[in-house]
C-alpha cells in the first residue's frame, strides 16, 4: 500500500473514496454542510473514532476530538480500517494541520494510515490480498491554512518509517510459535540488518555459555530451539551519543515447571514483543537516518518443561557472578534480562540503556491494557520518556515508583538474589527491582525499563491498534532517540 503526498487541490485528485475527518459536531465545516442532512439522519455525532461510509458520494466520515495528534491518528486508522475491509482501491485526503508550522499532526495523519490498515493474514486462506492500494494526501489544507510543503512532506516520510517499523515488529510478535523461535529471531534481525546496511552479530549456545550467561541458559534449557543472544548496532558518523535498547524476547512463555494455567498460557507468543520492538526500532532509527549510535540486543529464547528443564529451588549463576534462587520459573523474563543487561553493559559503553519487556502481568493490572510502566532511577529520564510517550508519539506510559522497601522482598535465605519477591503486590516494580540488581552502579543513573506487558498484545481493536499485537514500544523510543538527536547529550 502506498501514501503519496500530491501538490494538489482536493477535487482535482482522482480516488474511489475521499476521508474527511469530522471536529466540529455540529456538521457546519465546510467539508460536511452539504451532508449534514444525511449526516443527522443517520444519527452520525461525529464522536471520537465513529465512522460513517456514504458509498453513493465515495465519502468517508470521522469523527475525531480535535486535531491534534492524539485524536487524529486513532480518528483516521479507524476509518482506513473500515475502508479497507471493503473494495476500495483508493482514499484521498487533505492535509490536516492542528495549529501553524506543526506538523505532528500530519506525520500521525501517515502513521494512521499505515497502522490502520495493518491486518494479520499470514494464515488465512482466503481473502489475503488488501484491495487498498493507494491513499492520497492533498497538499490542500482541511481549513485553509498555509502549508510549507517540504516540511509537511518530511513530516510524512517520518509517520511511513515509524509505521512501517511498528507494522514489522507486529508481524514478528503475531507469528505463532512453532514457526518463530530463536533462531527464527535472528534471522530476522540479520536480514533487517543487511538490509538496512547494519552490523549484526549473533552468538548460539555454545557461544552464550562462553560468555557464562547461565541464568538465560537455564530458561533455555528444556526447549528443543537453542537459544540466540542477538546484537544489531547501528553506527552513524560523528555522533557523540550512544544507546542501547534490550528487548525480552521470550517466543514462547509456557511458564516452565511453574507452568501457567492454560487461560493465561494463550497468547503468549506475544512474550518477544519487546526483542521484536528492539528490531522495528533498529529499522525505524536507521531509515530516519538518527545521529545516535543505537545498539539492540536481545535475549531470544523458548521457556519449555521437560526432563532437563531448570526447577523452582535452582541456584543460578548469572553473567556477573550474581546468584540467583528460583522459586518461580515462571519469573523468567528477568532471568533472561539479567544476563542481556551485563551483556550489553560490557559490549557497549552507553549513555542511555533502555530495556522493554512484556514483564510482568502485574502491570496489566495496574496500569490496565493500554499504559507502558517505566521505571528507572533518574526522574529526568523518566520524564523524557514520558514525554516521548504521552506527548510526542501518544503511547501511553506511567511511571511506577522504585523504592527501598520493595527491594527487601527480593533478599534470599541461600543465594545473593531471588527471581520472586515475598509480597503478593507491587509485581512490576519489584520485577523492575530485580533488573536494577543487574546495572552497574554507574550505569545506574543511565538505564529505564519499560515493562510492555499491558499494551504489547491485546485481543481487540482500539484506536489505531489492530487485535493483536500493537507494536508498542517501537514509537515511543523511536521518538525517545530522535529527541536525543534534537538536544544535545546532557550528562
Ligand atoms: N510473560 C509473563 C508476563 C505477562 C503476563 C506478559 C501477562 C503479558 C501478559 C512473565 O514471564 C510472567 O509470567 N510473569 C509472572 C511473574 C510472577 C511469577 C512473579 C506474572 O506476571 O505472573
Ligand atoms: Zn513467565
Ligand atoms: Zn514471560
Amino acid at each position: 500500500m502506498k501514501i503519496e503526498y500530491i501538490d494538489n487541490n482536493l477535487q482535482d485528485i482522482k480516488a474511489d473514496l475521499e476521508l474527511i475527518v469530522v471536529v466540529d459536531k455540529n456538521l457546519e465545516h465546510k467539508s460536511c454542510i452539504e451532508y449534514k442532512d444525511i449526516l443527522n439522519n443517520a444519527a452520525f455525532n461525529a464522536e471520537q473514532d465513529e465512522v460513517i461510509l456514504l458509498p453513493e458520494s465515495r465519502k468517508i466520515f470521522v469523527g475525531s476530538e480535535s486535531l491534534k495528534s492524539k485524536d487524529i491518528r486513532p480518528a483516521v486508522a479507524t476509518a482506513i480500517r473500515v475502508a479497507s475491509s471493503k473494495k476500495y482501491k483508493s482514499i484521498k485526503l487533505a492535509t490536516y494541520l492542528s495549529h501553524q508550522k506543526c506538523t505532528a499532526t500530519v506525520r500521525a495523519l501517515a502513521e494512521a494510515i499505515n497502522l490502520g490498515v495493518y491486518n494479520y493474514t499470514r494464515y488465512k486462506t482466503k481473502d489475503r490480498e488488501l484491495n487498498l492500494k493507494k491513499v492520497i494526501i492533498s497538499s490542500q489544507e482541511h481549513n485553509g491554512k498555509d502549508v510549507d510543503k517540504a516540511a509537511i512532506k518530511r513530516a510524512i516520510t517520518k509517520g511511513i518509517e515509524t509505521s512501517v517499523a511498528v507494522n514489522l515488529t507486529r508481524d514478528i510478535v503475531n507469528t505463532p510459535p512453532d514457526d518463530f523461535y530463536p533462531k527464527i529471531m535472528a534471522r530476522v534481525a540479520k536480514d533487517i540488518a543487511s538490509t538496512e546496511n547494519l552490523e549484526c552479530n549473533i552468538l548460539n549456545r555454545s557461544d552464550i555459555k562462553n560468555e557464562k550467561m547461565g541464568a538465560l541458559l537455564a530458561v533455555a534449557r528444556a526447549s528443543s530451539h537453542p537459544p540466540r543472544v542477538i546484537h544489531i548496532s547501528y553506527k552513524p558518523k560523528n555522533t557523540k551519543t550512544v544507546i542501547s535498547i534490550i528487548g525480552k524476547g521470550l517466543t514462547y512463555d509456557s511458564g516452565g515447571l511453574s507452568l501457567k494455567p492454560s487461560d493465561y498460557m494463550v497468547t503468549m507468543k506475544s512474550d518477544k514483543s519487546g526483542g521484536a520492538a528492539v528490531i522495528g526500532i533498529m529499522q525505524a532509527v536507521s531509515r530516519l537516518n538518527l545521529p545516535i549510535e543505537v545498539h539492540g540486543f536481545i535475549g531470544a529464547v523458548e521457556n519449555m518443561i521437560g526432563g532437563n528443564a531448570y526447577k523452582p529451588d535452582d541456584v543460578l549463576t548469572a553473567k556477573d557472578g550474581t546468584t540467583i534462587e528460583v522459586r518461580n520459573t515462571d519469573a523468567e523474563g528477568r532471568l533472561v534480562l539479567a544476563d542481556m543487561l551485563c551483556y550489553a553493559q560490557e559490549k557497549v559503553n552507553a549513555n542511555y540503556i533502555i530495556d522493554l519487556a512484556t514483564l510482568t502481568g502485574a502491570c496489566v493490572v495496574g496500569l490496565g491494557h493500554y499504559t507502558i510502566g517505566i521505571m528507572g532511577n533518574n526522574e529526568k529520564i523518566i520524564d523524557k520518556m514520558l514525554y516521548a510517550g504521552n506527548i510526542a508519539s501518544n503511547e501511553m506510559a506511567a511511571k511506577l515508583p522504585f523504592n527501598k522497601y520493595l527491594k527487601k522482598s527480593l533478599n534470599s535465605k541461600i543465594a545473593d538474589i531471588c527471581n520472586i519477591s515475598n509480597t503478593r503486590y507491587g509485581g512490576a516494580i519489584t520485577a523492575g527491582l530485580f533488573l536494577d540488581k543487574f546495572i552497574k552502579k554507574e550505569n545506574k543513573q543511565k538505564w529505564l525499563h519499560l515493562d510492555i506487558a499491558g499494551p504489547a498484545f491485546v485481543e481487540h481493536e482500539w484506536g489505531e491498534n489492530p487485535y493483536g499485537s500493537s507494536g508498542a514500544g517501537v514509537r515511543i523510543v523511536t521518538r525517545f532517540i530522535e529527541k536525543l538527536a534534537d538536544t544535545k547529550h546532557e550528562e
